[in-house]
Protein backbone atom coordinates (compact mmCIF):
# COMPACT_ATOMS: atom_id res chain seq x y z
CA UNK A 1 0.00 0.00 0.00
CA UNK A 2 1.32 3.34 -1.07
CA UNK A 3 0.99 5.52 2.15
CA UNK A 4 1.71 9.50 2.02
CA UNK A 5 1.94 10.89 5.08
CA UNK A 6 1.13 14.94 5.93
CA UNK A 7 3.14 16.94 8.05
CA UNK A 8 3.48 20.26 9.77
CA UNK A 9 6.24 20.36 12.37
CA UNK A 10 8.14 17.83 14.32
CA UNK A 11 7.18 14.89 12.60
CA UNK A 12 7.56 12.48 14.93
CA UNK A 13 4.57 10.27 14.58
CA UNK A 14 5.64 10.71 10.58
CA UNK A 15 9.01 9.38 11.62
CA UNK A 16 7.36 6.21 13.88
CA UNK A 17 6.13 5.52 10.46
CA UNK A 18 8.65 5.60 8.23
CA UNK A 19 10.35 3.60 10.50
CA UNK A 20 8.23 0.90 10.90
CA UNK A 21 7.35 0.68 7.27
CA UNK A 22 11.22 0.37 6.43
CA UNK A 23 11.89 -2.19 9.19
CA UNK A 24 9.27 -4.39 7.80
CA UNK A 25 6.79 -3.75 11.00
CA UNK A 26 4.68 -2.42 8.74
CA UNK A 27 4.40 -5.15 5.99
CA UNK A 28 3.64 -4.35 2.06
CA UNK A 29 3.81 -0.72 1.70
CA UNK A 30 5.71 2.21 1.32
CA UNK A 31 6.06 5.44 2.21
CA UNK A 32 5.60 7.18 -0.96
CA UNK A 33 5.83 10.74 -0.12
CA UNK A 34 6.16 13.40 2.95
CA UNK A 35 4.30 16.65 1.95
CA UNK A 36 4.24 19.84 4.01
CA UNK A 37 2.29 22.58 4.20
CA UNK A 38 5.24 24.22 6.11
CA UNK A 39 8.70 24.96 4.09
CA UNK A 40 10.29 25.26 8.00
CA UNK A 41 8.96 21.81 9.35
CA UNK A 42 11.35 20.11 11.31
CA UNK A 43 10.16 16.73 10.01
CA UNK A 44 11.13 17.48 6.24
CA UNK A 45 14.76 16.82 6.77
CA UNK A 46 13.92 13.85 9.16
CA UNK A 47 12.05 12.02 6.21
CA UNK A 48 15.04 13.32 3.53
CA UNK A 49 17.37 11.53 6.13
CA UNK A 50 15.57 8.20 5.06
CA UNK A 51 15.49 8.41 2.12
CA UNK A 52 11.58 9.54 1.46
CA UNK A 53 10.79 12.39 -1.26
CA UNK A 54 9.42 15.52 0.26
CA UNK A 55 7.15 18.29 -0.82
CA UNK A 56 6.37 21.53 0.18
CA UNK A 57 2.64 22.33 -0.87
CA UNK A 58 2.53 26.34 0.95
CA UNK A 59 -0.57 28.00 1.26
CA UNK A 60 0.51 31.01 -0.50
CA UNK A 61 -2.97 33.25 0.09
CA UNK A 62 -4.86 30.49 -1.88
CA UNK A 63 -8.28 29.27 -0.63
CA UNK A 64 -8.53 25.94 1.46
CA UNK A 65 -9.75 24.42 -2.17
CA UNK A 66 -7.23 25.37 -4.11
CA UNK A 67 -4.65 24.29 -1.97
CA UNK A 68 -6.19 21.16 -0.88
CA UNK A 69 -6.31 20.08 -4.95
CA UNK A 70 -2.59 20.79 -5.28
CA UNK A 71 -2.16 18.69 -2.57
CA UNK A 72 -4.39 15.62 -3.97
CA UNK A 73 -2.54 16.11 -6.89
CA UNK A 74 0.74 15.35 -5.37
CA UNK A 75 -1.14 12.34 -3.78
CA UNK A 76 -2.48 11.10 -6.78
CA UNK A 77 0.96 11.39 -8.89
CA UNK A 78 2.15 9.30 -7.04
CA UNK A 79 -1.01 6.76 -6.80
CA UNK A 80 -0.88 6.93 -2.84
CA UNK A 81 -3.55 4.73 -1.04
CA UNK A 82 -3.62 5.82 2.50
CA UNK A 83 -3.31 9.29 3.77
CA UNK A 84 -1.44 9.89 7.16
CA UNK A 85 -2.02 13.09 8.61
CA UNK A 86 1.06 13.53 11.51
CA UNK A 87 0.65 16.74 12.61
CA UNK A 88 -0.71 18.48 10.17
CA UNK A 89 -2.78 21.59 11.54
CA UNK A 90 -5.14 22.30 8.97
CA UNK A 91 -8.78 21.18 8.68
CA UNK A 92 -8.82 19.35 5.52
CA UNK A 93 -12.14 20.38 2.98
CA UNK A 94 -14.69 18.37 1.80
CA UNK A 95 -13.11 17.62 -2.04
CA UNK A 96 -9.79 15.79 0.18
CA UNK A 97 -12.09 13.54 2.33
CA UNK A 98 -13.65 12.73 -0.35
CA UNK A 99 -11.12 12.15 -2.88
CA UNK A 100 -9.52 9.50 -0.40
CA UNK A 101 -12.90 7.75 1.06
CA UNK A 102 -12.17 5.32 4.24
CA UNK A 103 -8.61 5.87 3.32
CA UNK A 104 -7.34 9.54 5.55
CA UNK A 105 -6.11 8.75 9.28
CA UNK A 106 -4.86 11.28 11.85
CA UNK A 107 -3.79 10.97 15.50
CA UNK A 108 -4.87 13.09 18.10
CA UNK A 109 -3.27 12.94 21.34
CA UNK A 110 -6.51 12.60 23.78
CA UNK A 111 -9.31 10.42 23.80
CA UNK A 112 -11.82 11.50 21.60
CA UNK A 113 -14.59 12.21 21.60
CA UNK A 114 -13.12 14.33 24.34
CA UNK A 115 -10.98 17.33 23.99
CA UNK A 116 -10.84 17.25 20.10
CA UNK A 117 -9.59 20.56 18.38
CA UNK A 118 -6.20 22.26 19.96
CA UNK A 119 -4.48 22.81 23.14
CA UNK A 120 -5.85 19.45 24.44
CA UNK A 121 -2.99 19.00 27.15
CA UNK A 122 -3.99 22.35 28.64
CA UNK A 123 -7.26 21.69 29.10
CA UNK A 124 -6.83 18.18 30.09
CA UNK A 125 -5.16 19.68 33.18
CA UNK A 126 -7.18 22.32 33.86
CA UNK A 127 -10.52 19.83 33.89
CA UNK A 128 -8.31 17.74 36.47
CA UNK A 129 -8.59 14.52 34.21
CA UNK A 130 -6.76 11.21 35.75
CA UNK A 131 -6.33 10.09 32.55
CA UNK A 132 -5.54 10.76 28.76
CA UNK A 133 -4.18 8.97 25.84
CA UNK A 134 -4.69 9.01 22.00
CA UNK A 135 -6.31 8.26 19.34
CA UNK A 136 -6.02 7.11 15.74
CA UNK A 137 -9.36 7.63 13.82
CA UNK A 138 -10.46 7.85 9.98
CA UNK A 139 -10.75 11.65 9.26
CA UNK A 140 -14.25 12.92 8.03
CA UNK A 141 -15.08 16.45 6.92
CA UNK A 142 -15.65 17.56 11.04
CA UNK A 143 -12.48 18.50 13.72
CA UNK A 144 -11.63 15.22 14.85
CA UNK A 145 -14.89 13.56 14.74
CA UNK A 146 -14.28 10.65 12.19
CA UNK A 147 -14.66 6.43 13.23
CA UNK A 148 -11.95 5.71 16.35
CA UNK A 149 -9.47 2.77 15.23
CA UNK A 150 -7.69 2.70 18.45
CA UNK A 151 -6.84 4.40 21.87
CA UNK A 152 -4.20 4.24 24.16
CA UNK A 153 -4.22 5.74 27.81
CA UNK A 154 -2.03 6.95 30.14
CA UNK A 155 -2.16 8.01 33.60
CA UNK A 156 -2.37 11.89 34.52
CA UNK A 157 -0.41 12.58 37.42
CA UNK A 158 -0.78 15.26 39.86
CA UNK A 159 2.43 17.19 39.43
CA UNK A 160 1.82 17.02 35.96
CA UNK A 161 2.86 19.60 33.34
CA UNK A 162 1.80 20.44 29.64
CA UNK A 163 5.41 18.93 28.77
CA UNK A 164 5.41 16.44 30.79
CA UNK A 165 2.13 14.74 29.79
CA UNK A 166 2.40 15.65 26.53
CA UNK A 167 6.12 13.24 26.67
CA UNK A 168 3.80 10.65 27.77
CA UNK A 169 0.95 10.31 25.23
CA UNK A 170 3.69 11.19 22.62
CA UNK A 171 5.69 7.85 23.33
CA UNK A 172 2.14 5.94 23.00
CA UNK A 173 0.82 7.84 19.81
CA UNK A 174 4.31 6.70 18.07
CA UNK A 175 3.13 2.34 18.71
CA UNK A 176 -0.66 3.34 18.46
CA UNK A 177 -0.05 5.02 14.61
CA UNK A 178 1.81 2.12 13.59
CA UNK A 179 -0.51 -0.41 14.99
CA UNK A 180 -3.11 0.93 13.13
CA UNK A 181 -1.22 1.22 10.27
CA UNK A 182 -0.46 -2.36 9.95
CA UNK A 183 -4.44 -3.07 10.54
CA UNK A 184 -5.06 -1.06 7.62
CA UNK A 185 -2.81 -2.47 5.32
CA UNK A 186 -3.47 -5.73 6.42
CA UNK A 187 -6.92 -5.08 5.64
CA UNK A 188 -8.17 -6.01 8.76
CA UNK A 189 -9.45 -2.80 9.28
C1 LIG B 1 0.97 15.00 18.02
O1 LIG B 1 0.73 15.21 19.38
C2 LIG B 1 -0.29 14.59 17.31
O2 LIG B 1 -1.14 13.83 18.10
C3 LIG B 1 -0.94 15.92 17.00
O3 LIG B 1 0.15 16.78 16.69
C4 LIG B 1 1.33 16.30 17.31
C5 LIG B 1 2.32 16.09 16.22
O4 LIG B 1 3.59 15.71 16.69
N1 LIG B 1 -1.90 15.79 15.94
P1 LIG B 1 4.66 15.19 15.66
O5 LIG B 1 4.83 16.29 14.61
O6 LIG B 1 4.19 13.91 15.07
O7 LIG B 1 5.93 15.01 16.45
Amino acid sequence: MKIGILISGRGSNMVALVDAVKSGEILDSEVAVVISDKANAAGLEKAKDRGVEIVVVGRNRRSREEHDAEIIAELKKREVELVCLAGYMRLLSPGFVQAFPNRIVNIHPSLLPKYPGLEVHERVLAAGETVSGCTVHFVDEGLDSGAIILQREVPVNVDDTVESLSARVLEQEHGAYVEAVKRIVSGRL
